[in-house]
């Protein structure tokens, strides 16, 4: 049987019991190291649960799938994922590979950063297509992302924008010399992240392009959520360029239609006391301040 472990959000402790015994009677047991990190390290997991944990980095889960496979009809594998195993979309392909193969295989879920944001009061109900903002370099900047952010505000909706993490990446010198040396890891913040929409809102401008977003539009900026020291700030993107939310993870949730309810939860977290002074409802779909 191929398990697929939740291990929530925070630390070792957020593991479910159901799968802390499974974790147990498993042949092996491989940790995914690339689509998110627990604010504790491999080693700290291994002692939590008195087990060996074998890393599976993005080449490991993409090339050699039958390598976690292998046995797994006749012996039990787990394959432990940060969060939920479907709050990313990576992990399907490996379900699909065990059922091709003829092996079995069980979820044991836990809380993904999907349905966590709702600690900032906004409604999951009112959110719109999930976003990924990806690390602008020189010669590449996509804007898509926006677009699905504009698509999102016209209908009224919250978008949540999770943030590119970078690991085990090769320079472009290292990767044509096919020399494995791997950059340290690399993980958006929120700064970042506004920094880029900012960018993309003056291109935008600059073309006469009828704005979904400004400058004023009101953002939500959290950090390591379900970790004792999550840090949630909220006030107008300008604002969220600069906002100190510590290390990582982040990510960012862009505003729809704000219901007073909500308004009332996002001024807990307000960057400043004037952040939600001017913010006025325009109609049922969008607003601006
Ligand atoms: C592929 S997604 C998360 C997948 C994970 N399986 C889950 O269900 O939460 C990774 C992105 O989610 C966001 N994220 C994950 N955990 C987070 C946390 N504890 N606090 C803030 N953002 C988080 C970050 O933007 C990160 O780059």
């Amino acid at each position: 049987m191929l398990y697929l472990i939740g291990l929530g959000l925070g630390d070792v402790k957020d593991i479910t019991v159901k799968g802390m015994e499974i974790i147990k009677k498993c042949t092996r047991v491989y940790l995914e190291a690339y689509t998110s990190i627990l604010t504790v390290g491999k080693e700290a997991l291994e002692e939590f649960y008195g087990r060996e944990l074998i890393l599976a980095d993005r080449e490991m889960v993409e090339q050699e799938a039958d390598e976690i496979l292998k046995d797994a009809d006749v012996a039990d594998v787990a394959f432990l994922v940060v969060g939920d195993p479907f709050g990313a979309t990576t992990h399907s392909d490996l379900v699909l590979r065990a059922v091709k193969a003829g092996i079995s295989y069980r979820v044991i879920h836990n809380a993904s950063i999907m349905n966590a944001v709702g600690c900032c009061g906004l409604q999951l109900y009112n959110f719109g297509e999930t976003v990924s903002v990806v690390f602008w370099t020189d010669t590449w900047k996509p804007e898509s992302f926006y677009d699905k952010i504009k698509r999102n505000r016209l209908n009224g909706m919250h978008t949540l924008c999770l943030l590119d993490i970078k690991v085990k990446e090769q320079s472009v010198e290292n990767l044509i010399k096919g020399r494995k040396i791997y950059e340290p890891p690399r993980y958006m913040s929120v700064n970042q992240a506004s920094e880029q929409l900012l960018e993309i809102i003056q291109n935008r401008r600059g073309q006469s392009e009828k704005l979904a977003l400004s400058e004023d539009t009101i953002c939500v900026g959290l950090s390591r959520v379900g970790a004792e020291d999550q840090k949630i700030l909220a006030g107008p993107l300008k604002e969220m360029a600069s906002a100190e939310l510590g290390g990582p993870l982040h990510s960012m949730i862009i505003s729809g239609h704000l219901h007073p309810l909500e308004i009332d939860m996002l001024k807990l977290f307000a960057v400043s006391e004037a952040s939600f002074e001017n913010l006025k409802m325009t109609d049922s779909s969008t607003f601006t301040s």
